[in-house]
């Protein structure tokens, strides 16, 4: 059975100061800014409509994850299965306009996922503009109570597949129907929430551009860059104005055997396991792993 969901669609977050983390996510990102009102910001990389979406809030949390499947026959057996599991289904309306068919749940630690049919693509592929330019959203790492859980959870409605584990489930990565090592990744938390969220680069020169922009702004890197065992993705991590981590990736492994079997990994501890935490050999941050952001109590689409 092939994955019900082809890739990431969607990041929808709460935030404290919408116009703080609009500036930011244009001048270090370089997104486009596609619609604004009082409230609400979509923001893309590239043709897609929305790629973020930030919502005025009283604090900063994860709001929902949009997955993009490939038809609505896929949207209809995610909403079967999730009856069958007993996960709660939040709407089967549509978040935006530029979306036709969508079931929203909300899984057992609070993680609210929308499965949608893709989002219409009508902005333009390149736009002017400062920052870097991403080529689209990628991957996200939540984090839960009881990763094991929530993965095997996720994996049941969504036809995720385990690409990569640790042996106790601290750390778990699975894979769309695009076969990338990571869409959805866990990583055990004392709550439920978000640990970073990724863009892809057009390759590693855009790495050193978000140094440098960075450091024009009197920010830095919280980690990296560096390239991951898990996932063998280039990296480099920064906190974004609202709060969040980012992460800016390129090269990651793609799985596109059908008999491929997760590999099971030792992290080591702390994540001192350089070939897995990072081949290059720089072990993370205590700001990179202590790094949370809760998810939101709100109960509806973007
Ligand atoms: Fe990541």
């Amino acid at each position: 059975m092939q994955p019900l969901v082809q890739r990431l669609g969607y990041v929808a977050l709460d935030v404290a100061d919408i116009d703080a983390a609009i500036d930011d996510a244009q001048a270090v990102m370089g997104l486009s800014l596609v619609a604004r009102d009082k409230s609400h910001a979509l923001l893309t990389a590239n043709t897609r409509h929305a790629e973020l979406v930030f919502h005025q809030a009283s604090e900063s949390a994860l709001r929902t994850i949009g997955l993009e499947a490939l038809d609505g026959a896929q949207v209809d057996e995610v909403t079967r299965r999730a009856r069958a599991a007993g996960v709660e289904i939040v709407s089967e309306t549509p978040s935006l306009p530029v979306i036709a068919r969508a079931v929203t749940l909300r899984f057992r630690e609070g993680h609210q996922i929308e499965v949608h049919t893709p989002m219409r693509r009508d902005q333009p592929m390149r736009y002017p503009g400062p920052g870097i330019h991403p080529r689209y959203i990628d991957h996200v790492n939540l984090a839960a109570r009881v990763p094991a859980g929530a993965a095997e959870e996720m994996m049941q409605v969504l036809g995720l597949k385990l690409s990569e584990r640790t042996a106790g489930w601290e750390i778990s990565w699975m894979r769309a129907g695009d076969g990338r090592h990571h869409t959805l990744a866990f990583v055990k938390s004392e709550a439920p929430g978000l640990h970073h969220y990724s863009w892809e680069f057009a390759d590693f020169a855009d790495f050193k551009r978000l140094g440098d922009v960075l450091d024009a702004l009197d920010r830095r890197l919280v980690w990296g860059p560096g390239r991951h065992g898990a996932g063998d993705n280039l990296f480099a991590y920064y906190v974004d104005a609202a709060g969040f981590l980012v992460e800016c990736t390129a090269e990651m492994e793609v799985i596109d055997d059908p008999a491929f079997e997760a590999r099971i990994v030792d992290p080591g501890e702390n994540l001192s396991n350089y070939k897995v935490v990072n081949r290059w050999g720089q072990l993370p941050s205590t700001a990179w792993m202590e790094h949370f952001n809760p998810c939101a109590a709100v109960r509806e689409p973007v």
